[in-house]
C-alpha cells in the first residue's frame, strides 16, 4: 500500500498545507456539486448551539456554521488551510475560533459541543477509531456527530464501487461508519446514501446519556 500512503503524504502535506485555494476550488471545478455534497452536513446541525467542525478544509462549511450557531469552532491539522479560513471568516465579518490541531487529540474539556461536523476529513485518517472517540468525547450527552463522507454502497453496485475504490487509490479509506458511531456509545439516526452510485453518505450519531447506556 506504499502507493496508498503516498497519495495520503501528498494530500497532507502538499494539498493542504500549500494549496488551499486550488482545493477551494474544487466547486466551481465539479460545477457545485462539491458544496452541494458538504452542505448536507448543515441539516443535521441545529442553530443557535454550539458546534465544532473537524478537518474545516478551505471552510465554506464553517462560515455558514458560524451564521448560524451559538459558539462555532473549528479545527484542522493543516496550517494552510487554517490561514485560508480564518480570511475567509474574515471577510465576511464572521467570528473565527479556529484551532490547529488534531482529532486525536482534541483540546477541548468533554461534553462541552451540542453538534461535532466533519465533511470528508474522517476518511483521510488512518486512526478512525480514535477519531470518532473523540469526537464522541466532546460531544454533550444526546448531542450529535455529523459525518459526510465516502463509503462503499450498500447494494454494491458497480458504479458506486468504481467511485469509492478511486477515492482509495487518492489515499483515502472507506469506513464502515455506522458500525465506528456504535462502537462509541451513538446511536446511528441517520444513514442516508447519495451520489454517483450512493457511493457518499451521511451518517448522524446520538450520544447515548449514561442513564440511558445503564
Ligand atoms: C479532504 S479535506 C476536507 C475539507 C472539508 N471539510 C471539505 O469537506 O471539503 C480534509 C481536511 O482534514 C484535515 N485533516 C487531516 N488530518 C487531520 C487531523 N488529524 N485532525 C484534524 N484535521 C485533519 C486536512 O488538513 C484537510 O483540511
Amino acid at each position: 500500500m506504499a502507493g496508498h500512503e503516498g497519495a495520503r503524504r501528498f494530500f497532507n502535506t502538499i494539498v493542504y498545507e500549500m494549496l488551499a485555494p486550488v482545493y477551494d476550488g474544487l466547486d466551481w471545478s465539479t460545477l457545485g456539486a462539491w458544496w452541494r455534497y458538504v452542505s448536507r452536513a448543515l441539516d443535521h446541525v441545529p442553530a443557535h448551539r454550539r458546534v465544532l467542525e473537524v478537518g474545516f478544509g478551505p471552510g465554506k462549511l464553517q462560515a455558514a456554521l458560524a451564521r448560524q450557531a451559538e459558539l462555532c469552532v473549528g479545527i484542522d491539522l493543516a496550517l494552510g488551510m487554517c490561514r485560508f479560513t480564518r480570511r475567509r471568516l474574515q471577510r465576511g465579518g464572521l467570528p473565527v475560533r479556529l484551532a490547529r490541531g488534531s482529532v486525536f487529540a482534541l483540546p477541548f474539556p468533554s461534553g462541552v459541543f451540542d453538534t461535532v461536523v466533519s465533511t470528508f476529513a474522517m476518511s483521510g485518517l488512518a486512526n478512525e477509531e480514535q477519531a470518532v472517540a473523540e469526537m464522541a468525547r466532546v460531544l454533550v450527552p444526546e448531542g450529535t456527530l455529523a459525518l459526510v463522507d465516502i463509503g462503499l454502497p450498500l447494494d454494491g453496485n458497480r458504479t458506486g464501487a468504481f467511485w469509492a475504490h478511486l477515492w482509495e487509490r487518492f489515499g483515502d479509506f472507506l469506513y464502515d461508519y455506522p458500525a465506528l458511531i456504535r462502537a462509541n456509545a451513538l446511536d446511528v439516526i441517520v444513514f442516508d446514501e447519495f451520489g454517483p452510485g450512493k457511493h457518499l453518505r451521511t451518517v448522524v450519531g446520538k450520544k447515548v446519556s449514561a442513564s440511558q447506556r445503564a
